[in-house]
């Protein structure tokens, strides 16, 4: 157990103070912070070597020796040093030169200079820019490679073990970044080298594949596998050929030196930039908001280079890093698409845009324009979004909009609007890692939000912070967890109430940040009466020394943030769920505060703008009611139309109202309603219902099967926009690629179809529209295109002036009188229970690998080699009773539905509890679950399905892959590189220490 132990990274993370001290750097005054890196104080002032160093984030490694100084006259690792007052701190003398010259020629005793024919000559290879910057022009270590095996085994990366200076970078990053904690380096072999799960191949370890040790290795020991023979204009040749050429960089060295190879090598890394384009992007997965650069050749993607992230810096996931291929996969849809007999056929963009048209004017004009409705994407830009829902308001004139949020997030937002006022994380992911103590309610963060959850597993494992994870399911963080318990489902608003009235009774509450800022104390606490730990621990299935021991760890705690997810927000009382965790955050005084707070976790990469954009039927962009006469006023001045005045219909009412023969068209783009709502047979059922159905996507969806006219839209690598993130940060993307065959822009399309239905619209780029949204809404008043340039980011609310607010509540909740409200609490049952004939649980979410149902990470070649196919978990006390192993198919019924799948036995389930991952090839999970609903957002409960299931007689095999990291990996914690471990091998000295080593550098 390393929690809040001081080891090598997190000593060194923590003791930057805020005071300013002077030192003296080679002579001049330098003002620097106490504490901090040196290193970092004399980049500011100039270049030296750091080969091994990488930013605060990574900490000191200290394994290179390339930035020794000398620190009052003895020679130290600037990167190892913290700044004290009035240091002097020479860089330029002979000493510190010669003791940075011979480390670095120890480093290219591990490495071998073949930079021409090197994928990652690209001009940022640290390596080759430090040879550079030494001027080195021969080497006294011989290069030596190593004695092991290049390893390909990894799906998309590699490891070149004789190519490896063992700057211990990938471990750092593995260890205390993304805290997977799968790489070391074995410093008392032979020949050190690193090591994955201690010596396993990469394929099959536990490795997840996030790409953070590739992003961080400073030259081409680990690289991309789309890099390899891609990047370079010589690196694409045979081996034999490749081998040839390093023979002869070899053979000239000697007489020549570096130098002139270097010039080859640098010319042809120039010649590169005409080639290879970077452009700065969004990940389009989840709602945590990584940004990075794709590399793009052309329309190869060679690879994803995250590293000015304000949300994730070095990290991302294996979606975000990897799962790009479905972007040029042959699925795509490139041209329209007209439904004829029980298929389609091709159509021309006039054709199809004529037929739509035609279509839904006609049924406005026959049924009125609340027969229309339209469905927003949570995957499109909050341009394409915002336009969508003008053109519902404006051009179809109905209120009839919604997005997928419906199925995740709405009971979220309800909560919040009930409590504090804003649908939205209270903070920044930053103040979750800052906080004292970390809840986890329904939420498996590692899968879902993988990169949001590193910073929770790295101040976890070195800060100290708390954990503690109320789940059904031992996930990874529930395995990380000082406390993990697990409520019966559906009763979470129990203990959770229990908490806060436990606060109150036992004087823990926070009595003057409730007196100032929160209304309602009074009916609140009564409501509590019935909610005691006992009632509680009864209830919710939970031991009580388990609540009493979480009501301690929550009293003690300094500050608390809460995260959430679809564990809450897809039951019955999903809404209510979602209150209880916001009054407690308010009865423990967690708003306000740049740490702690509530953090409801936003699915896809853009469902928090979707609903900011105004993707509801009850909002304007902002949350503007339409039902507020004067908003609207001001809705129609901007827009120059009328608008119609009621609520429209969510899309769980657009699906009954289809049915009852109501609703006769629809328009729809980017969402695979069938695979997504929570009762399949039901939507297909009212789809086949409408009139005409237009559906907007990239693939051929389950739901396109049911569309009148299909219309091929872009993925974001291929349009310009802004998303939003969980953590209201708007992003800008650019466009990386052309548009594939005929396909257009989202919002490109949605302007041709107003258009032609009248409205006069003339946008030309999405820095317009986003204009237009900013004008009208008071949320993203100062956002603009110029304001959001490259990788700048702005939190909403954003005022006029531009400035933004990481922390929501500073000064005042939005209420008329400026104060947030408890809300009061009761509980009833959830809707389905268990019986005998249907005696399991069915709990469903996704897994790290595949985003949702797999429309796009299925057709990822690599993601779908590691994770194949889908499997229904069941703990191990159900398959002894049972008497099946993994592999065995069987027939999985509830009331609504049924599937065949194979089991996989394992201990992340319990009892009688089993749990379906979203993806699907195979048919979604919505064939089980049932219509029922949350009672305040008609957001589908999901996560109460009864089953059972019956044993079939094939037995197949183990459906996890044995690349796949759950298949037999096992993790190798470590504080960090373990460097001491180096230092103590007989053949390493300390440059400087002994006679130094004279490598020769040109004048
Ligand atoms: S989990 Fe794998 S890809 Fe991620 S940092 Fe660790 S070794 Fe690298
Ligand atoms: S593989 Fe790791 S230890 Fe080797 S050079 Fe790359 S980052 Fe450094
Ligand atoms: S954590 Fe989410 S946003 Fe970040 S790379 Fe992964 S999928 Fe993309
Ligand atoms: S940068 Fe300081 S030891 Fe490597």
């Amino acid at each position: 157990m390393m929690n809040g132990k001081p080891g090598n990274g997190s000593d060194a993370f923590k003791s930057i103070t805020a005071n300013e001290v002077e030192v003296l750097i080679d002579g001049k005054k330098v003002v620097a912070a106490e504490g901090e890196l040196l290193v970092e104080a004399i980049l500011r002032e100039k270049e030296i070597p750091h080969i091994c160093y990488h930013s605060p984030l990574m900490g000191p490694i200290q394994t290179c020796d390339t930035c020794m100084v000398e620190v009052d006259g003895k020679l130290v690792r600037s990167c190892g040093t913290k700044v004290s007052a009035e240091m002097v701190v020479v860089t330029e003398s002979k000493r510190a030169k010669d003791a940075r010259s011979e480390a670095f020629d120890v480093i290219l005793g591990n490495h071998m200079l073949y930079c021409t024919v090197c994928d990652n000559n690209n001009e940022n290879c640290r390596v080759h820019n430090t040879a550079l910057d030494l001027n080195v022009q021969h080497q006294v270590h011989p290069f030596k490679p190593k004695p092991y095996e290049v390893d390909m085994s990894n799906p998309f990366y590699r490891y070149d073990p004789s190519q490896c200076i063992l700057c211990g970078q990938c471990v750092q990053a593995c260890q205390t970044v993304q805290v997977n904690e799968t790489l070391s380096i074995g410093w008392e072999l032979e020949h050190p080298r690193v090591l994955w799960d201690g010596g396993m191949q990469i394929g099959g370890s536990s490795c997840v594949s996030c790409g953070h040790c590739i992003t961080v290795c400073p030259c081409n020991a680990l690289m991309e596998k789309s890099m390899l023979g891609e990047a370079g204009f010589m690196s694409s040749m045979p081996i034999t050929a490749l081998n040839k050429m390093i023979d002869v960089v070899k053979a000239i060295e000697p007489e020549m030196g570096y130098g002139a190879i270097m010039q080859v090598s640098q010319t042809e890394a120039k010649m590169r930039e005409e080639r290879i384009k970077q452009t700065k992007t969004v990940c389009t997965y989840c709602g945590v908001g990584c940004s990075y650069d794709v590399w793009t050749k052309e329309r190869k993607i060679l690879k994803i280079e995250p590293l000015h992230g304000d949300t994730n810096q070095i990290s991302t996931c294996v979606k975000g890093k990897f799962g790009w291929d479905y972007v040029n996969h042959k699925d795509r849809l490139q041209t329209p698409l007209i439904r004829q007999g029980d298929g389609f056929r091709e159509a021309s963009w006039e054709e199809a845009l004529t037929l739509v048209t035609s279509r839904l004017g006609a049924i406005k004009q026959q049924y009125g324009p609340d027969s229309l409705a339209v469905i927003v994407s949570s995957k499109c830009t909050n341009e394409d979004g915002y336009l969508m829902q003008k053109f519902g308001r404006a051009v179809l004139g109905t209120n009839n909009i919604d997005n997928c949020s419906r199925y995740c997030q709405s009971p979220a937002t309800m909560g919040l609007f009930r409590t504090v006022g804003y649908g939205g994380d209270s903070g920044s992911i930053e103040n979750i890692a800052k906080s004292g103590l970390v809840l986890i309610v329904g939420s498996q963060t590692a899968e879902s939000h993988p990169v949001l959850a590193t910073r929770v597993k790295r101040a976890h494992k070195l800060f100290g912070q708390r954990l503690i994870v109320a789940d059904p399911r031992k996930h990874e963080m529930a395995r990380r967890a000082d406390i993990h318990f697990r409520p019966r489902p559906g009763t979470d608003l129990v203990w959770i109430s229990a908490m806060s009235r436990y606060m109150l009774d036992n004087g823990y509450a926070k009595q003057e940040f409730l007196d100032k800022w929160v209304n309602g104390l009074d009916e609140y606490r009564k409501s509590l009466e019935p909610f005691t730990l006992e009632y509680a621990a009864k209830t919710c299935d939970v031991p009580l020394e388990t609540l009493e021991r979480v009501a301690q760890e929550l009293a003690a705690a300094r500050s608390i943030a809460i995260l959430w997810a679809m564990g809450i927000t897809q039951h019955t009382r999903a809404s209510d769920g979602s209150t209880a965790i916001s009054n407690l955050l308010l009865i423990t005084g967690n708003y306000m505060r740049d740490e702690g707070g509530a953090y409801p976790l936003r699915g896809h990469n853009n469902v928090q703008g979707a609903g900011d954009l105004g993707g509801a039927p009850d909002y304007y962009p902002g949350y503007q009611r339409v039902t507020d006469p004067g908003i609207r006023k001001k809705f129609e001045d901007g827009w120059g139309v009328a608008l119609p005045p009621a609520r429209g219909m969510d899309n769980h009412e657009m699906v009954d109202a289809a049915h009852e023969g109501k609703l006769r068209a629809m328009y729809l783009a980017g969402e695979d309603m069938i695979q997504a709502d929570s009762n399949a047979n039901h939507v297909g059922g009212a789809f086949e219902k409408l009139d005409f159905f237009v559906v907007q996507d990239i693939f051929f969806s389950e739901t396109c099967r049911y569309a009148d006219v299909i219309l091929p839209g872009c993925p974001a690598l291929e349009k310009d926009g802004t998303f939003s993130s969980t953590e209201r940060r708007i992003q800008r993307l650019y466009k990386a690629l052309p548009e594939l065959g005929d396909s257009r822009a989202d919002w490109r399309i949605t302007q041709d179809i107003a258009n032609r239905m009248g409205a006069k619209w003339n946008y030309q780029h999405p820095s317009e529209i986003m204009a237009e949204m900013a004008s009208l809404t008071p949320l993203y008043a100062g956002v603009s295109y110029e304001r959001l340039e490259g990788y700048k980011t702005l939190q909403w609310p954003v005022a006029e002036d531009g400035t933004d607010q990481p922390v929501l509540y500073l000064d005042r909740f939005p209420f008329p009188d400026g104060k947030a409200r408890l809300y009061p609490m009761s509980f009833h049952e959830p809707e389905e229970a268990l019986d005998s004939d249907f005696d399991l649980f069915l709990n469903n979410g996704r897994i790290l690998e595949h985003f949702h149902e797999g429309n796009m990470t299925y057709r990822v070649a690599g993601i779908k080699e590691e994770t194949p196919e889908r499997y229904l978990e069941i703990s191990e006390d159900l398959a002894t009773e049972r008497g099946i192993e993994s592999g065995r198919w069987v027939r999985v019924t509830s009331r609504h539905g049924s599937l065949v799948i194979k089991v996989l036995v394992t201990s992340h389930v319990f009892g009688k509890q089993v749990y379906l991952p979203l993806l699907s090839q195979e048919g979604p999970v919505n064939i089980l679950t049932g219509s029922h609903a949350d009672e305040a957002t008609n957001t589908p409960a999901f996560k109460e399905t009864a089953v059972r299931i019956k044993i079939l007689p094939e037995q197949g095999t183990n459906p996890l892959h044995p690349l796949n990291p759950r298949f037999s990996g096992k993790p190798t914690p470590q504080t960090g590189v373990e460097v001491e471990r180096k230092w103590k091998r007989s053949d390493y000295h300390m440059p400087g220490t002994e006679s130094l080593v004279q490598i020769h550098t040109s004048k």
